[in-house]
């Protein structure tokens, strides 16, 4: 008899991505269907995810997830499988990332892709499909974990999307238990304010240097001071903010620099720092195995430390922390 397996992520998410609807986390590897051909139904969308996680029930594993790390056996499970909950699990974590235009065009951005590269001031409809009528139908239909529910705001810049603060309402009338919103922070988000004591927000905003000559070179516009000044407003909210420093090479992987963020981290009074690593980098991957500079090492360490000597948390994806463990990550 063959292997049951089960994944927490595909137990848990839909990912709206712009091509394709995925079923587990934001990467663009895992188990998806085509966006254009099944987005005008929410049964087949719902459908197409209980058939995946009946499949790995019965130890069927689809290729795109051979390998991957958040697959496990049943028989030795973290999470609790399928034959736990009895039926499949609804969803409880939306990630909304089914537009990419953006007011910025940071040189290390996975989304560029797609984007062409274009600024986007204003903001549009996405390019590929509208969000909201697909939310109320999974709300009207009760195909999600209402109660549970979890929305992860990606992209693109949110910044610029129309229908941005209609999905932030519908989710909050919802009682959505947490929002969590990935922002270059340019643009200040009034709706913020507005929601901030309704439920828990996460804000996560890459500024990825401590000036604003360095900012325009990674993110190739002159935004600093106005993203610093949203940081102060953001700051004063109950909301949980992260300041995130992608490590770009021969860009922004010096100590001066790393400095100068953590010393505007203790201006601003940001309390959680993330230093990550800039995951399209192609030198980084040699025969499907991602190394790791020696430098950043001692990157991280004075990251670690100065973030403790001004009681900043320095909170690390734990995939990264894996792949910093190892100096090397294989899929
Ligand atoms: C594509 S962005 C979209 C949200 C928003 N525009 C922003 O910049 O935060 C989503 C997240 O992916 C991260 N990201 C984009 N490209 C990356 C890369 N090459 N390596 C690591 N993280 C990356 C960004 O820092 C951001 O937190
Ligand atoms: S702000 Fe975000 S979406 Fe825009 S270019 Fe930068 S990483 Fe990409």
């Amino acid at each position: 008899m063959k292997n049951s397996y089960y994944c927490k992520r595909l137990n848990e998410t839909i990912d709206f991505d712009a091509l394709k609807i995925f079923f587990c986390c934001a990467t663009r590897t895992g188990p998806s269907i085509d966006a254009k051909e099944n987005i005008n139904s929410v049964n087949k969308i719902v459908k197409a995810r209980e058939l995946l996680i009946k499949r790995l029930d019965r130890g069927d594993i689809p290729e795109e997830c051979v390998g991957c790390y958040d697959l496990e056996e049943q028989s030795k499970p973290k999470y609790q499988g399928l034959n736990f909950y009895k039926k499949v699990p609804k969803p409880n974590t939306i990630i909304v990332k089914h537009f990419k235009q953006c007011n910025s065009s940071c040189i290390y951005c996975a989304e560029q892709y797609i984007s062409n590269r274009k600024i986007v001031l204003k903001p549009k409809k996405s390019d590929y499909y509208d969000l909201l009528p697909i939310i109320k139908n999974l709300y009207k239909k009760n195909l999600i974990d209402k109660d549970n529910l979890t929305v992860l705001f990606q992209g693109g810049d949110i910044s610029v999307l129309e229908e941005f603060e209609d999905l932030v309402n519908i989710f909050v009338e919802n009682g959505v238990k947490k929002i969590e919103i990935a922002t270059n922070g340019i643009i200040y988000l009034p709706i913020i304010e507005k929601i901030c004591r309704k439920t828990f927000v996460d804000m996560d905003i890459s500024i990825d240097c401590g000036c604003r000559e360095s900012y325009k070179k990674i993110k190739t516009v002159d935004k600093f001071d106005d993203l610093v000044n949203n940081l102060r407003k953001y700051t004063k909210l109950p909301i949980q903010v992260r300041l995130k420093y992608i490590l770009v090479r021969n860009i922004n992987d010096n100590i001066e620099e790393v400095s100068k963020y953590i010393e505007l981290m203790k201006d601003i009074g940001i309390k959680i720092s993330e230093l990550t690593i800039d995951q399209c980098d192609p030198e980084f991957l040699e025969n499907n195995q991602f190394k790791i500079p020696p430098h950043y090492y001692e990157l991280y360490s004075l990251w670690e430390k100065k973030c403790k000597e001004y009681d900043i948390y320095p909170s690390l994806w734990s995939y990264l922390k894996e792949i910093l463990d190892k100096g090397e990550f294989f899929k």
